[in-house]
């Protein structure tokens, strides 16, 4: 059997799953309960309306639905590999379609944020680079610095593993069992605290407990 870098890379598989409705369950399920937690981390972390906020992977649109209401219209941009699965969200999920150009979602599969505005100040990747090998993060955290220049923020989720076990198999908090080399991938704090600060930011881990036992991780510009 073909191995993929990620379930999401598998051919036809946002095909598959939007024929049987399965928008929610593709980035995760939990839908209120996740939504609910990004915002509050985006709140806690100083996100007011009139920032502008870039969704990294934003899948169809958990986070979305209530950032887009919070925000000040227009101030929301997302990316995802998947048009389709991002256009779901947009048609089934959001309630206030008039604070959101369709425009503003935009396809991107290798983190290149092609048309998004350079005045993006914050930024969150949510269960985004635990499907992904760590260059994916390393290439992204690259040209968040080099496209926005106004950035203030960039939060993101990872698996941590310590270097005794990096290379195994291992059973994080939640029972999910994370690889060094297939997914869902782990990582070690100080290859993430090295990628961040080769692209130009201080990077560290946030306390706190967030589902499937993924660590929240903060990057400034330095
Ligand atoms: C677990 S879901 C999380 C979605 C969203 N961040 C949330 O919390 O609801 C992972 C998302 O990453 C997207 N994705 C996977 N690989 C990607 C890539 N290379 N570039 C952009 N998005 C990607 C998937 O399409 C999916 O929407």
């Amino acid at each position: 059997m073909t191995r993929h870098i990620s379930p999401y890379h598998a051919p036809g598989f946002y095909d598959d799953a939007l024929a049987r409705g399965r928008h929610r369950d593709i980035v995760g399920g939990r839908w209120d309960e996740t939504g609910r937690l990004q915002m509050q981390i985006l709140r806690e972390a100083g996100l007011l309306p009139h920032h502008r906020l870039l969704d990294i992977g934003c899948g169809s649109l958990r986070l979305g639905c209530k950032a887009v209401p919070y925000l000040n219209p227009g101030h929301y941009w997302g990316t995802d590999l998947s048009a389709a699965l991002m256009r779901r969200g947009y048609e089934t999920e959001l309630a206030d379609k008039d604070r959101l150009p369709p425009g503003q979602l935009v396809e991107d599969k290798d983190f290149a944020f092609p048309g998004i505005p350079v005045d993006i100040d914050h930024a969150i990747a949510f269960a985004v680079f635990t499907h992904l090998p760590a260059a994916h993060l390393g290439r992204a955290l690259i040209r968040l610095r080099a496209r926005f220049p106004r950035l203030q923020r960039f939060l993101f989720t990872v698996f941590l593993a310590d270097a005794a076990r990096a290379q195994e198999a291992i059973r994080q908090p939640d029972g999910v069992v994370t690889h060094p080399d297939r997914p869902p991938y782990h990582v070690q704090a100080q290859d993430v605290a090295a990628l961040a600060q080769s692209a130009g930011f201080a990077a560290r881990p946030l306390p706190g407990r967030l589902p499937r036992g993924q660590i929240l991780w903060e990057a400034i510009p330095a």
